[in-house]
């Protein structure tokens, strides 16, 4: 069985960039590789399967989604640059500058250097789940001499945000751009945006966030089932990660992808669903599927603009600010603490 790549490491590394400016990495992960493994054995073992949406992201799984966003059904990601585009500066004014900029899963940093002609941040602090990316993105960061104090804290967020060992006293810009808040249950959307407000002690404090908006369901259901099948692939690719953690003999020929959006809970849901009858051996187990059943592996929740304001209010934030596209198809929301 290949190992895991969920390692426990706790560990703090300086690293220097070529023109000399160093950072700092906190890695607090503390994923447990055996607890994490049991959870998804359950997962699958249960009467209602699922995968937990982060076994996605294998270098397979990455590599895939880098290209659904390029696909032209999926518009989130293209639609939050070009009101990103549209209005920094107008957004930048409102949040005001010199703030130290928190990139709640800061993946490659591109998309927060954008910023930072506008808002002068005083500090940048990446926050991801992959040491890999964090590293190689602060790493370029610092090779401008303009760059602000650059940190960086790898940690799995949505278990629980702790992000006090990276931050100073500083005001704070929480940034939590892709609208990945949607891949949140409502309930837990809530509790992570209080976890958010709660690191937000300093006057001058917010939060900047992306939020897919709720339209017609064929347009969602073209985003998330593409004509080219990239989100097929991508949905599919996890039984192969899968294998690859639990030793599990999924065929990804036995597997079709199902990605649509229940109009009743506003949600995009995510399942491979058995071609045939199946049985799958999972650890000492044997699984057995029958055709037609499925395996729940994504939701992603889709808010109107009212109905995300008042959870940003709920969760503790104030005077809501919006700004979205013409077609009114992704919003994004500057609130203060
Ligand atoms: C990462 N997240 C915001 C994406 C979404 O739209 O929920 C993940 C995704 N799943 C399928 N396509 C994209």
């Amino acid at each position: 069985m290949a190992t895991p790549h969920l390692i426990t490491t706790h560990r703090i590394a300086e690293a220097t960039a070529p023109v000399g400016r160093s950072f700092t990495i906190i890695n607090t992960l503390k994923l447990d590789a055996k607890t994490e493994l049991d959870a998804l054995e359950r997962g699958l073992l249960a009467p209602a399967a699922s995968i937990p949406p982060k076994f996605f992201y294998d270098a397979i799984g990455s590599t895939l989604y880098n290209a659904i966003v390029l696909t032209p059904e999926y518009y989130p990601t293209r639609t939050e640059a070009a009101i990103f585009e549209k209005y920094r500066s107008e957004i930048a004014a409102v949040i005001g500058t010199g703030k130290q900029f928190v990139d709640l899963g800061s993946g490659d940093s591109v998309k927060a250097e954008a910023w930072f002609a506008r808002l002068k941040p005083s500090r940048y602090v990446a926050v991801d789940i992959s040491e890999t990316a964090a590293q190689e993105a602060l790493a370029r960061l610092a090779g401008n001499a303009d760059a602000p104090e650059l940190a960086g804290l790898i940690t799995d967020f949505s278990r629980v945000l702790d992000v006090t060992s990276v931050m100073s006293k500083e005001p704070t810009l929480f940034v939590y751009p892709g609208s990945s808040i949607g891949n949140f249950l409502p309930d837990e959307a809530l509790w992570f945006l209080k976890q958010i407000r709660a690191h937000c002690e300093t006057a001058g404090s917010g939060l900047l966030i992306g939020v897919d908006a709720k339209k017609d369901a064929t347009r969602l259901d073209a985003a998330y089932d593409d004509a080219l099948g990239v989100t097929a692939a991508f949905n599919l690719n996890t039984l192969r990660h899968v294998n690859q953690l639990l030793g599990t003999d999924f065929n990804v020929r036995d597997w079709q992808h199902r990605g649509f959006y229940n109009v009743a809970l506003g949600r995009i849901e995510m399942h491979v669903e058995a071609r045939c009858d199946v049985t799958v051996r999972i650890r000492g187990a044997a699984r057995r599927f029958t055709r037609g059943e499925r395996i729940h592996t994504e939701n992603s929740y889709k808010y109107s603009p009212a109905q995300f304001r008042a959870i940003l209010l709920e969760a503790g934030f104030t005077e809501p600010q919006l700004w979205q596209d013409e077609q009114k198809d992704f919003n994004v929301f500057y609130a203060k603490a």
